[in-house]
């Protein structure tokens, strides 16, 4: 027997989400531009631990962004704020993405550098609240979660683009059980989400000398959606006539990116959001894991700058927290700093990486106690850019 009551409750649940979306499209049309920290008196960051060893390595990031903005700290140009409370404890005690008096304290905040927060999965001991992750994106309107991956010695330069808001993750914790049968989730593409993720990722490429965007999609098979990002990708790029603009289903995407002939061509490449959190992971383990990648979270008022990997809470467990790679979060960190305008600053940070990750290693973490521990690599870090010229 197919219930009507059942399917007009799920009719009733869809015509919510679309009202929601549809205001969201509204929000989006009534925006402005992107902030200029230059004009602002002080550039408050915020800073998040998160769960498990996110306080360990968010801190010993922190402390090397307070070391390379010292002077800025001391004429009051640039403020730091521990932000306590994105725990999954909270979460789930205030049944809650994100307690409402941490966000207000977040959207005091310009810039977030946030730790690694747990989600909930299914059978896990908290309430099935959103991703952390997913509902700051969300909350501080973060479109574009930018991730690059860059493996020199293999000429590979990869920035991706991932649209950040929309797709599968806008109604992710949304789906309808529609009877004890049939459950249904749902993907949506706005215009204007569209447009602000290609316009930036080819607005990149035009800033930085790129002469390549390619679009990711699966629009042969998730034709309404897919199709639009794949529409709307063509005509924006017609405006960038010098950077070539191509577009790969993901399928096939996901193998160019093991094959070493070809890799090497792509630049900037941007895509929806499932597919971005997907191949990003991919491109990561090229480059030593996804331990080892930053992820810009960028709207036009805020930013939230992260590690990639999760919170690894058996290390905290095992007591192991303090031995913790700290460079993801580091790294974040540098991406934070180049965002704000602080170029000279984050290029420092980003070769001193370079020399204590790949190049020189002395100090190295293991994730146990016969490696260094965070604050130890965080202490080679800022000894290596005190050496640079
Ligand atoms: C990422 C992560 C998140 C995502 C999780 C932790 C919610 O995998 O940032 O890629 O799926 O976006
Ligand atoms: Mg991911």
């Amino acid at each position: 027997m197919i219930s009507t009551e059942k399917i007009e409750a799920a009719k009733e649940r869809f015509g919510q989400l679309l009202k929601e979306q549809l205001q969201r499209v509204e929000e989006m049309k009534a925006q402005g531009d992107f902030i200029d920290y230059k004009s602002l008196d002080q550039i408050k960051i915020g800073v998040c631990g998160g769960d498990g060893i996110g306080p360990a390595i968010t801190s010993q990031a922190q402390r090397i962004l307070e070391y390379l903005l010292r002077d800025e700290i001391k004429a009051g140009k640039v403020a730091f704020h521990v932000i306590e409370g994105l725990t999954i404890e909270r979460r789930a005690a205030e049944n809650a993405a994100i307690p409402p008096a941490v966000l207000d304290e977040i959207k005091k905040c310009h810039v977030i550098l946030k730790g690694p927060t747990t989600t909930p999965r299914k059978g896990d001991p908290w309430p099935n609240v959103e991703s952390a992750n997913v509902a700051m994106r969300k909350e501080l309107d973060l479109f574009a979660n930018v991730r690059p991956v860059r493996i020199p010695e293999q000429g590979i330069d990869w920035t991706f683009y991932r649209e950040n808001t929309e797709g599968a993750y806008a109604v992710g914790s949304k789906g309808v059980h529609v009877t004890e049968d049939l459950g249904v989730d749902f993907t949506i593409a706005t215009t204007q989400g569209t447009e602000r993720i290609i316009r930036a990722a080819f607005e990149f490429a035009k800033a930085n000398g790129k002469t390549r965007v390619t679009a990711v999609t699966k629009a042969n098979i998730i034709k309404t959606t897919d199709g639009k990002f794949l529409d709307i990708f063509r005509e924006i790029a017609k405006e960038y006539p010098d950077i070539t603009a191509d577009d790969w289903y993901i399928d096939i995407m996901t193998a160019k990116l093991v094959d070493e002939k070809r890799r090497k061509d792509f630049q900037v490449v941007v895509l929806p959001n499932l597919y971005g959190d997907i191949i990003t992971d991919e491109a990561a383990e090229f480059q030593g894991g996804v331990g080892t990648a930053g992820s810009a979270n960028i709207g036009k008022k805020y930013a939230m700058f992260e590690a990639i990997h999760g919170s690894a809470p058996r290390m905290v467990q095992e007591g192991r927290d303090i031995y913790a790679d700290p460079s993801s979060m580091i790294r974040a960190g540098a991406m934070l700093l180049a965002h704000i305008g602080y170029n000279k600053e984050a290029d420092k940070l980003y070769r001193a990486l370079d020399i204590c990750t790949v190049t020189e290693k002395k100090i190295v973490t293991t994730g146990r106690s016969n490696g260094a521990t965070g604050a130890e690599f965080a202490d080679y870090v800022m000894e290596t850019i005190e050496k640079l010229k």
